[in-house]
């Protein structure tokens, strides 16, 4: 089948370059020119385990195209997915303008009957929106069906997650459309969830949210063992055992960073909001968050005596997650910027991002590889559990290090490194 994705993003690529491999004929479209240079030359402008390879195979196979050009990118097309960014706004809404643009572009090129799919994470009734949009500026005999199709892609495991999904959904007005869909994706053998179109819209948000909050849950639970003497790991296994909870996303640690928990959490809130529904429980979820972060810089300041002025503190990871390079609401930079402000000589090491714009104007020293991180520092901080970190021969790291103190913020060390004696501080043990 022939079909177009507009957006080159985590989530367009991964899906375009997916419904390539299992034999769809697939365009990608996006506005930035440098980004579709790359793509057509193979190379993927992120940092995806497995993405690069997939992204070759494809296109050397004629299957897989990016382009520029709207004309182009839209001809003949069965199927245009819609899969552009939806930004936070400055009060916790969804900046829908980018999906509005798209909406337009369709409207104003297409020139056959087509099924617009919706994989960006939109508020409820924004499938309706796109609908009008194609409606009022499409050519009157053209007739458009507009289908909701959340995405629930993990980045850094994205290209595993959408050949083996949990659930594909599809949210639909029509059986006959939503049928057509599901024949889209039916090589992939995924359970499929078939439901109305606010619905579909729904399932993504209350998805995060609810995973948001079970993360929120596991971390105050973990405050509370540390200040009476419980292993925050056993807790977790001892709960995640039960098969009505699961033991995923019961990791204790820094809490939630990324493009999506915080910005998703922040928008069910709004519409809540705008609908006089309390929302409390996803509020509190994103207030625990925002404080985990400033009880680990807190406990990291309180070691030093309030006093991190000229201290050497190594921070190991800056991408707000392993496998990523994505440095989105990643705490590395609230835990950098303050430690820095209070005087503190950051050095940092990341697998991945070698360098970050998000730390522009802070003055800080990139180091070339964990050793050199870790040299003479004071303390160090492990932000991000990259395997390397937890992996690492710790007894050759601690004796680099001036005093061998480690906040690990991850809960990760304490299994992987049995047989060393450094002072391990983390913050929920
Ligand atoms: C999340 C969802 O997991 C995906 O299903 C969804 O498609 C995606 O958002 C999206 O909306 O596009 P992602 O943000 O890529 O995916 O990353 P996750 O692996 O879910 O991790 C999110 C955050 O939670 C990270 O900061 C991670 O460190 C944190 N986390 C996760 C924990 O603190 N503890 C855990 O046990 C699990």
């Amino acid at each position: 089948m022939r079909v177009s994705i507009i957006g080159t993003g985590y989530v367009g690529l991964v899906t375009g370059t997916v419904l390539s491999d299992i034999g769809h004929s697939v365009t990608c479209l996006d506005i930035n020119e440098e980004k579709i240079a790359l793509l057509q030359q193979g190379k993927s402008p992120i940092y995806e385990p497995g993405l690069d390879e997939l992204l070759e195979k494809n296109i050397q196979e004629h299957r897989l195209a990016f382009t520029t050009n709207v004309t182009q990118a839209f001809k003949d097309a069965q199927f245009i997915f819609i899969a552009v960014g939806t930004p936070q706004g400055d009060d916790g809404s969804a900046n829908l303008s980018f999906i509005e643009q798209a909406a337009k572009d369709i409207a104003m090129n297409v020139t056959d009957d087509c099924i617009v799919i919706v994989k960006s994470t939109v508020p409820v009734g924004t499938n309706d929106r796109v609908e009008q949009i194609l409606r009022e500026n499409g050519l009157p005999h053209i007739q458009f069906n507009v289908v909701s199709n959340p995405e629930f892609l993990r980045e850094g495991h994205a290209i595993r997650d959408t050949f083996y999904g949990d659930r594909i959904v599809i949210g639909a007005e029509l059986d006959e459309v939503s049928e057509e869909v599901a024949v889209l994706f039916q090589p992939l053998n995924i359970p499929i969830v078939k439901t109305n179109r606010r619905s579909a819209e729904m399932i993504k948000y209350a998805a995060n949210a609810f995973l948001a909050v079970k993360i929120s849950y596991i971390n105050q639970i973990s405050n509370l063992c540390e200040k009476v003497g419980a292993d925050i790991h056993s807790v977790a296994d001892g709960i995640g055992m039960d098969s009505r909870i699961g033991r995923a996303f019961l990791n204790a640690g820094l809490g939630y960073g990324g493009s999506c928990f915080p910005k998703d959490t922040e928008a069910l809130s709004f519409l809540a909001r705008e609908h006089d529904v309390s929302m409390s429980i996803v509020e509190s979820a994103i207030d625990a968050n925002h404080k985990q972060r400033q009880i680990f810089i807190q406990k990291v300041l309180h070691h030093f005596d309030g006093n991190v002025q000229g201290k050497r503190i190594a921070v190991l990871g800056l991408a707000f997650k392993p496998n990523t390079d994505d440095m989105r609401d990643a705490p590395s930079i609230d835990i950098i910027r303050t430690l820095v402000h209070y005087g503190a000589e950051v050095t940092v090491f990341d697998p991945v991002v070698k360098v970050t714009s998000m730390l522009e104007n802070i003055s800080i020293t990139y180091a070339s590889s964990l050793e050199q991180c870790v040299e003479q520092a004071e303390a160090a901080l492990l932000v991000t559990e990259w395997p390397e970190f937890v992996h690492a021969d710790w007894s050759e790291l601690t004796s680099r290090m001036k005093h061998s103190t480690i906040f690990d913020g991850r809960y990760v060390l304490h299994n992987s490194q049995k047989n060393i004696e450094p002072k391990i501080i983390t913050h929920i043990n």
